[in-house]
């Protein structure tokens, strides 16, 4: 994670890298920091915490100079504070990092042995150090670079600035993103395009093992080998004014609120509303009679989209799915079949341990696809196959309108692999359509809930425990429900498989453990209330959502229900997630957490 920012521009740099740095916030945000050079000399300002604190520092202390560094961090190496914050220094060399060196500890221990001082606890001021006897030696800063870069392992990107030479910014990328952005005079380097948007739309994305020399007059390339390559330089279509909060006092409220138009354009480009026919998005091609199994990889809230979408391609294609959290998908060595579809699920297309799996599944001959949000994603680009979701930009920590996309097109997908398989007629197809364009609408219907769910939030927000129930494609929603309010309200939460509940953890039911039950009154309903009337015998205080025949239904005596729209199942796992979010949003606003930001976290994890 960490967001990196470098700038050789025309004007003052320091306001232009805390503008890029805002937009990198999302990738960590435990400490902030700049280097500038002005006449050829380095000045560093760092600040711990979030970069408002970096700004007050700036304020006392302003940077001169057109050629800059910044950085902010998620902590990996050493705990946040100012010390370990970047930009590092060492002998007229500033260099700013993202990734893990994981070598560093014995490189660590031959800068020591030659007499460096260190004075941080992280991977990254060993790089710093490396370089600087490199030029000590007598090399160039591009020689000193690419040496250096020989002997590093691990995932990282990189943006070194040299004293003496306001007219170059070297980037590196092995692992970890980085964008080369070209200007009128002015060059750039960034984690992202997010980060580049102010000042140029004109990026080109380095490549495994690539480094770049810029200059003001533009970026010459080389990949691992040293050779000097050509890299497509593209137009990205990421705006600026794409960051905006509106008249949302968050992020996340906005998100959750775009819930409904976003989705429809999802749909837009996979479903044709006037036959009810799935289709792919223009250019994409897939066939899913030509696999017999379907592997699915994903992290966090993308992997609970992906375990909803475990149930449809089984119920309605009739394909045998395995799916695994990134992180022991790849190094558990399953048999993997050249030739089936790997699908990954990732807002970010950055996230490291679904990309390793990725490729991991690539190597072994596997054709690769991916769901992702971010089109200019490392995901997106290394994919055979790209199904995107078109949520826009998700800028709030927690995952809200980026999930409810996944399972849009997901449920899209697994319609469409079904008709492909001949396992769907056309009318079945055709009722299953139906059900999924209803989904902005009852979206929409799920919103009105906010001013009662906001009153329950109230008491939530007293609770130190909370657990989640579902069953079906409803479990999956459980453990979302539960992942969204423990990241944000910092509250216990777990989410079970409703009859799973009485193999243990009915233990923990007592009048203070909030039990939020997902129960559309659907196929499996009767078997769901009947764990929570388990859960209600023994005095959990149960938060039922459902609709109003599941309420009638219910024989529920004490508690509180939540009431939605009717629906078809397939299309439940998306409007009933709304709810869900906005307990977490409110919960979290009345505990007075930082929404978008809460602690330890960040958007984009692109570190093991
Ligand atoms: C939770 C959340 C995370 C992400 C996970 C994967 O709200 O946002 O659990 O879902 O880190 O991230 P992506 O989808 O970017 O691969």
């Amino acid at each position: 994670m960490c967001g990196i920012i470098g700038i050789l521009g025309q004007t003052l740099v320091a306001p232009l890298l805390v503008d890029a740095l805002k937009r990198l916030e999302y990738r960590g945000y435990d400490s902030a920091g700049i280097a500038t050079l002005e006449t050829g000399q380095l000045k560093r300002l760092r600040a711990k915490g979030k970069l408002r604190n970096l700004q007050a520092v700036l304020e006392g202390d302003p940077c001169a100079g057109k050629s800059g560094i910044g950085h902010t961090r998620w902590a990996t190496h050493g705990a946040p504070s100012v010390e370990n914050a970047h930009p590092h220094m060492a002998d007229g060399v500033a260099l700013v990092h993202n990734g893990i060196i994981e070598n560093y500890l014995e490189l660590r221990a031959e800068v020591l042995a030659a007499g460096a001082q260190l004075s941080s606890d992280t991977d990254t001021e060993v790089v710093v150090h490396l370089i600087a006897a490199e030029r000590a030696a007598g090399k160039t800063p591009q020689a000193a670079v690419e040496s250096v870069l020989a002997r590093l392992k691990g995932a990282f990107s990189l943006a070194i600035l040299f004293e003496g030479e306001d007219n170059l910014l070297i980037g590196a990328r092995r692992g970890s993103p980085l964008a080369v952005g070209y200007g009128e005079g002015e060059m750039f380097l960034g984690s992202d395009a997010i980060a580049l948007s102010p000042f140029t739309d004109k990026v080109c994305y380095l490549e495994e093992g690539d480094y770049a020399v810029l200059t003001r007059a533009g970026a010459q390339i080389y990949n691992a080998a040293g050779q000097q390559v050509a890299r497509a330089v593209q137009t990205s279509m990421v705006s600026a004014s794409m960051m905006d909060k509106g008249n949302y006092r968050h992020f996340m409220a906005k998100e959750i609120h775009e819930q409904p138009e976003v989705i429809g354009h999802s749909l837009t480009a996979y479903v044709d509303f006037a036959s009810k026919s799935t289709k792919l998005p223009e250019g994409t091609s897939f066939d899913f009679a030509a696999i017999d199994r379907l592997v699915i990889c994903a992290c966090g809230t993308a992997y609970y989209a992906g375990l909803t979408a475990k149930y449809w391609f089984e119920k309605y294609a009739r394909l045998p799915v395995d799916i695994d959290i990134a992180s022991e998908f790849r190094y558990r060595e399953m048999p993997l079949k050249a030739g089936d579809l790997a699908l990954f699920v990732s807002q970010s297309g950055e996230t490291a341990d679904t990309l390793a799996s990725l490729r991991y599944c690539k190597q072994e001959g596997m054709q690769i696809g991916a769901v992702v949000n971010v089109p200019e994603s490392t995901i997106a680009r290394e994919a055979n196959v790209v199904f995107p979701t078109i949520a826009g930009p998700e800028i709030g920590v927690a995952s809200t309108k980026a999930f409810t996309c996944q399972l849009t097109v997901l449920a899209a997908l697994a319609i469409h692999a079904g008709r492909q398989r001949g396992v769907l007629s056309q009318e079945e197809e055709q009722k299953l359509v139906a059900q999924l364009i209803e989904a902005p609408t009852l979206c929409l219907q799920a919103l009105k809930s906010e001013a009662a769910i906001e009153k329950l939030a109230q008491a939530m927000s007293k609770a130190k425990n909370a657990l989640y129930l579902g069953r079906g494609t409803n479990y999956p929603l459980a453990l979302e429900g539960a992942i969204k309010l423990k990241e944000i309200s910092y509250i216990h939460a777990e989410g079970y498989a409703a009859g799973e509940l009485k193999h243990g953890p009915i233990a923990l039911i007592d009048e203070d453990m909030p039990v939020i039950v997902v129960a559309p009154h659907d196929g499996i309903y009767d078997k769901t209330v009947s764990n929570m009337q388990e859960v209600a015998a023994r005095g959990g205080r149960i938060l039922l959502l459902t609709d109003e025949a599941g309420a009638a239904a219910s024989g529920l005596e004490q508690g509180e229900v939540i009431s939605m729209p009717s629906m078809g199942e397939l299309v439940s796992p998306i409007a009933y997630a709304i709810p869900l979010q906005l307990l977490s949003y409110h919960t979290a606003v009345f505990m007075g957490t930082d929404v978008d930001q809460p602690r330890n976290l960040a958007k984009s994890v692109t570190v093991e």
